[in-house]
């Protein structure tokens, strides 16, 4: 098989991208390790920034999110039983945030690709990247049990975090930063009425609390919990206890309750490769970088990545200009790194890093008073939240 583009993972970065080159008439050959199945029902991020809609919009796959996805133009943070919202549109001139499932964009672009006749195989195993470093690489494969090769111009690693793309550099031609947290995030789906009409960051000396949602009838809800927990040490009734101290206020607030039907334990980390680029092998999304969850900036970096690719990719097959393609790593690598320093001020703000350190629930205390006051600082927090302008 032949292709001029290699993708190698079906998550938001190789879908998103397959999507961009098509349109430039590029062709690429998606190769992904599990099912549609199970990639359509996976549950992760649900804040999609400005930009990141507007690339969906703008590249055809943006109806279903406009119809059920929610526009949210401010967040709360909640601290000493308070409310302070912080009114993103105000802040950015008129900017705001969209609150649709990771697993509905997936879906959208799977459909999108499979109706315009693009390729994705699904279950192969075995992926290895052969000849990244020459003008000829090619991915091998298993798929039904046979051997197979993909021979292509380029390869785009958007295998994840745990993929084989990053790992093909060689370990003494690249660098790697790392932060891990002390703590995790019990994330649960729930049938209930939304609590709120708009996000609700929660700091507690108890521990983070987060309130999402996904529909009127569905709701998305995350407690700060240990990074080692088991879903057997959060029976629901531990769950509702958590998040009916951690969000209380003093006004009555009331948190909408329901049957619980999903539940999952996230990790926190921060992680950043560089270079992202080796030879003609391209990292994007979380092959190459990790944000904890805190700032919802995940899925809206993976766009961000393969924008600047798709396009450094386009101007090769139009002109033969190899100049972009050489700058990709250095361009993506400065939004990542204004992403890592928001992700990690969002989750250092907000959460319980130890029992005993009243002087640290002192600074955060006194840093959340500041944002919610200062008008200044509630700018800083918004427009990093609704996502920086792209160029
Ligand atoms: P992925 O979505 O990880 O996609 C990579 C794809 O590659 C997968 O489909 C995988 O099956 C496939 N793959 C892996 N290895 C191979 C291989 N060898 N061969 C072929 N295919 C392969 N972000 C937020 O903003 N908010 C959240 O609440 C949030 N929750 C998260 C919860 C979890 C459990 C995880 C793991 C991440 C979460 N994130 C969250 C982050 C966000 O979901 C990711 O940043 C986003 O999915 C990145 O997209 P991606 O396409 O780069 O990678
Ligand atoms: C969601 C996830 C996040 O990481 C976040 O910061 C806000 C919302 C969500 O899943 O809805």
């Amino acid at each position: 098989m032949r292709t001029q583009v290699g993708i190698v993972g079906a998550g938001p970065a190789g879908l998103l991208l397959a999507r961009l080159l098509q349109r430039a008439g590029i062709d690429t050959v998606v190769l992904e390790s599990r099912s549609r199945e199970e990639i359509e029902a996976t549950i992760r991020a649900g804040v999609l920034e400005q930009g990141t809609v507007d690339m969906l919009n703008e590249c055809g796959v943006g109806a279903r999110m406009m119809r059920e996805g929610a526009l949210h133009r401010g967040i709360e943070l909640r601290f000493g039983g308070r409310a302070h919202r912080i009114d993103l549109a105000a802040l950015t001139g008129g900017r705001a945030i969209m609150v649709y499932a990771q697993h509905e964009v997936i879906k959208d672009l799977v459909a999108a690709r499979l109706e315009s006749g693009g390729r994705i195989l699904f279950g192969v195993e075995g992926v290895s990247l052969q000849d990244v470093d020459t003008r000829a690489p090619s991915i091998h494969f298993r798929r039904n049990g046979g051997a197979e090769r993909l021979e292509c111009d380029f390869i785009a690693g958007c295998d994840g975090f745990h993929g084989v793309s990053r790992p093909t550099i060689p370990s003494r031609l690249r660098r790697e930063f790392v932060r891990s947290y002390p703590f995790g995030w019990l994330g649960i789906l729930v049938e209930a009425p939304p609590s709120s009409d708009e996000l609700v960051y929660a700091w507690h000396e108890r521990g983070f609390a987060l309130v999402s949602t996904r529909s009127p009838q569905i709701q998305r809800l995350y407690v700060q919990c240990d990074p080692q927990d088991v879903l057997e040490q959060w029976p629901d009734e531990r769950i509702w206890t958590e998040l009916r101290a951690r969000l209380a206020t003093t006004d009555g607030w009331k948190l909408r309750e329901g049957r619980i039907f999903q539940k999952g334990v996230v990790a926190m980390r921060s992680f950043v490769v560089e270079p992202m680029q080796h030879g003609r092998l391209f990292l994007a999304g979380d092959a190459a970088h990790i944000v904890p969850p805190t700032g919802a900036k995940g899925l809206n970096l993976a766009a961000a990545d393969v924008r600047v690719l798709a396009r450094a990719l386009a101007a090769f097959y139009r002109s033969g200009d190899e100049a972009p393609l050489a700058a990709y790593s250095a361009v993506a690598l400065r939004r990542v790194w204004r992403a890592e320093h928001f992700s990690w001020w969002m989750t250092s703000m907000l959460h319980r890093f130890h029992d005993d350190d009243a002087f640290s629930l002192r600074l955060q205390r006194a840093q959340l008073e500041y944002v919610a006051g200062s008008r200044a600082a509630s700018t800083s927090l918004a427009e990093n939240y609704v996502g920086l302008p792209w160029d």
